[in-house]
Order: structure tokens, then C-alpha cells, then sequence
């Protein structure tokens, strides 16, 4: 098939209708659906396996569960991969049903209002003090719940909500009180009532999780980096990734007040140190920039990098560093992809400063180099309504209307 076939299977895939549960939670930087949706249809059977490195919130192993295919995804974040089990792991949703109502009794009859904040720089800029009340009381109660899987769905559904409670502004891609919410506030014309906002949030997302089949596909997730590989990983039929971009997200920032109220965080060294084990990190000092070596055998690439290195060592070593962590994550999984099988990636170019990098073409080689067989490419246009995906990147990296989806298949 060439690329013009596949791209309209992907278009194909674009109007069918979508499973609800993908706005579970929102995670910036994820896949549309159809893209995953599309790889699994085309390049596998049920009962394969799929894996993605970078699973994030989820998008592709819950499209691998709605077509009954095994799926394992790896993160480094925490939040992404609590997100990714709560969205794929069915629960009986009367047993939800009967869970909230005494979750709900417990928090209007708790009187005590003596709690620890959670690690939240600023908190009381965030969150007005009635608010924070009631989300440290709705949080008490849900920490309390026992069985695990109950408790990572309040959990993931608390997450959720707390940002419409707060005085982040919603059309904000990062944290932000902006002038608008600071007006409506000055004006009074600012309603929070969290128990009722919380009450749909809880009611809209059993509905979600009651449409999980209750299938034989099985998802494990690993929250950890794909640069290691567990030994039990093999016999994958397709790998789908949507890697992360050359310092164009900074994922946590968008997510860190959710993560001090779970726990996930609870200092900024913790933030810091999770920060540094993503792939395209910017946290580099002055010591690191004293060995700038990227191990890709890419002349174009390294010649960039020397570009860099001459007007800003701190950006040519983010995109040495950047290279040298993909080209291991792809060297593991193309080890555990069985002969026949296929990779599919989303991935956008970068700009670097005064570097235009054509981060799609360094793809396409470092798997040729490893012996993958490049099928095709085509363009896929963002969604013009897409504020995260238009807005979320560094001023620096420039604004992309596009994706590149790259197939390839190993021999
Ligand atoms: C573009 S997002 C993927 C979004 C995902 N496709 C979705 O639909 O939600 C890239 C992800 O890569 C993760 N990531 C970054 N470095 C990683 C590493 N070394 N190992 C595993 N995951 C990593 C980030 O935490 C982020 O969730």
C-alpha cells in the first residue's frame, strides 16, 4: 500500500464515532484516537500485542482494549499511567454507584477540618479557601477507600475536576489565573460549587468506565522509562508512539498542581527529578553542557548539533540527549517486534533556535539503521481546534500545523 492508502484509512478512522472515555482525563500532547485506531485496525489481529513507550494518558491501549488486543505502555509519569489503568480496567459500575453514595455520606457528615495540604506551590493563589476546604475533605475520603482499583478511579476522577473548582483558567494549556477569571471574579460572576461539579464529574466518568469490554485483551503498564525493557517483553505485532517533541511540551508544568493533590509529587525536587528522566528534557546545567556528544550516526544531525553547540551548548545538548534516548527506546522495541510486524509514530519536525530539525527524517533513518524497512510517510493536519496542540510549545520550537505519520515494518 502506498502512503495516499493508508492516509485515507486514517481519514476513514477520523469519522467514526469515538468512545467517550478518551476525555476521562485530559493529558496535553495526546494522540487522537483515530491514529492508534487506525495502526491497530490496519497492522493487527485480536489477541496480538501492541506496545507504546509512551503511553501518556492512554489513548492507544485504550483503543487496543475496545478492539480486544493485548497492549502494554510504558511512562515515566505517574499521573499518565494511573490514568491509562483507571481508562482500560473495567469495574462493575453499580459497585461504583453504591461507593459514591457513602463516599458522598462520609464527606457531608466528616466535621473536622483539620487536614494537611498537599505539595501545591501557592496553593491559596490556586484554589479559594471554601474550595480547598472541600477538595481536602472529598480527598480524606477517598484515601480512605480500600480496594485499590475503587480508589484509583476517585482518585483519577478528583484529578480531573479540580482544575474547573480552581482559578486556573480553563482555555489555559499551563496553570494560569488569567485577567478574564480575575474580572469575572472582581465582578462576582464566578460560581464554584464543588460538591455539585464533583457530583457530575463522578457520574459522567461511571458512565465511561461501564462502556470498558469486558474482554480477554489484557494491559500492562510499566511506569517507567522505556529505555529499559522488562525481559518479559516479545512477540509485539505493533508498536504505536507518539514520542514526545524536541523541548516543545513541558508535560509536567501542565500538570503538577493535580499531581501534589494525588501525592505523586510532594516536593519540587521530586518535580524536578521526574522532570530530568523525560525524553527532551531542558534540565541540563553547566557541568552537563561539558560533554555535549550525541552517539547518532547522522551527519546532517551532528552537524547541526555542532551548530548549536557554537551559539547555545545548553540546546545542542537537549537534542544530543534527545537523539540518544530515542535511538535507544527504538533499538529496544525493535528487539521485542516480531518479524512481519509494524511501527507507526507521530512526530512533529522542531525548530532549535536558528535549527530547523527534521526530526521525522533522523527517525526514519535511525530505524533504517536498525533494520527496520521504511513503508511510508504522510502528513496529518492538527485539528484546527486543537488549542493544547497549537499553544503548548516553547515560543522557540515555532508553531507546527502538522504531524508526520511514519510506517515501517520489520523483515
Ligand atoms: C506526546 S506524549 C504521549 C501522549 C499519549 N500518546 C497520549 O495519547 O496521551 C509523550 C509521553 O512520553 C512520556 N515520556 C517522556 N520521556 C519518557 C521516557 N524516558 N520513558 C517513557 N515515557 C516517557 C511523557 O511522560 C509523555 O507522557
Amino acid at each position: 500500500m502506498v502512503a495516499e492508502e493508508y492516509k485515507k484509512l486514517l481519514d476513514e478512522e477520523k469519522s467514526n464515532v469515538r468512545n467517550d472515555i478518551h476525555s476521562f482525563h485530559r493529558y496535553f500532547g495526546k494522540f487522537i484516537p483515530a491514529i492508534p485506531a487506525f495502526a491497530i485496525k490496519t497492522f493487527t489481529n485480536e489477541g496480538d500485542t501492541i506496545l507504546d513507550t509512551f503511553c501518556g494518558s492512554g489513548t492507544s491501549l485504550v483503543e487496543a482494549k475496545f478492539n480486544n488486543r493485548n497492549a502494554i505502555g510504558f511512562d515515566v509519569n505517574p499521573l499518565a499511567i494511573m490514568a491509562s489503568r483507571v481508562k482500560t480496567t473495567p469495574i462493575d459500575t453499580e459497585v461504583l454507584e453504591k461507593t459514591f453514595k457513602r463516599l458522598l455520606e462520609d464527606i457531608e457528615s466528616d466535621g473536622d477540618d483539620d487536614y494537611e495540604d498537599p505539595y501545591c506551590v501557592n496553593i491559596d493563589h490556586w484554589f479559594r479557601p471554601e474550595v480547598k476546604k472541600d477538595l481536602l475533605r472529598i480527598r480524606k475520603h477517598i484515601l480512605l477507600i480500600d480496594d485499590q482499583t475503587i480508589r484509583d478511579f476517585y482518585l483519577m476522577v478528583f484529578s480531573a475536576f479540580m482544575r474547573n473548582v480552581s482559578n486556573c483558567d480553563p482555555r489555559h494549556v499551563f496553570p494560569g489565573y488569567s485577567k478574564r477569571l480575575r474580572a469575572l471574579d472582581a465582578e462576582g460572576k464566578r460560581q464554584i460549587h464543588v460538591m455539585s461539579s464533583y457530583n457530575n464529574a463522578v457520574k459522567k466518568r461511571i458512565k465511561q468506565i461501564g462502556t470498558i469490554p469486558n474482554n480477554s485483551s489484557t494491559i500492562t503498564l510499566y511506569n517507567q522509562s522505556s529505555k529499559v525493557l522488562p525481559k518479559e517483553i516479545g512477540d509485539i505485532s505493533l508498536v504505536v508512539i507518539n514520542p514526545p517533541y524536541i523541548s516543545s511540551i513541558r508535560y509536567l508544568e501542565t500538570m503538577k498542581i493535580e499531581m501534589g493533590w494525588l501525592g505523586l509529587i510532594n516536593s519540587q525536587k521530586d518535580y524536578i527529578d521526574l522532570d530530568k528522566t523525560l525524553i527532551g528534557t531542558e534540565r541540563y546545567y553547566k557541568k552537563d553542557l561539558e560533554q555535549i556528544e550525541c552517539s547518532v550516526k547522522i551527519p546532517e544531525l551532528q552537524e547541526q548539533i555542532s551548530n548549536l553547540k557554537r551559539t547555545n551548548p545548553k540546546m545542542a545538548k537537549v537534542v544530543a540527549e534527545y537523539f540518544n534516548d530515542i535511538q535507544i527506546d527504538f533499538s529496544n522495541y525493535v528487539k521485542v517486534l516480531k518479524s512481519g510486524g509494524h511501527v507507526v509514530i507521530k512526530i512533529s519536525d522542531s525548530k532549535v533556535r536558528t535549527e530547523q530539525i527534521p526530526t521525522h527524517e533522523y527517525f526514519i533513518k535511525i530505524l533504517e539503521q536498525q533494520g527496520l524497512k521504511f513503508i511510508c510517510k504522510f502528513k496529518d493536519d492538527f485539528d484546527p481546534n486543537s488549542r493544547s496542540l497549537l499553544t503548548a510549545r516553547n515560543s522557540y520550537s515555532g508553531i507546527m500545523t502538522f504531524d508526520w505519520i511514519l510506517i515501517f515494518e520489520k523483515p
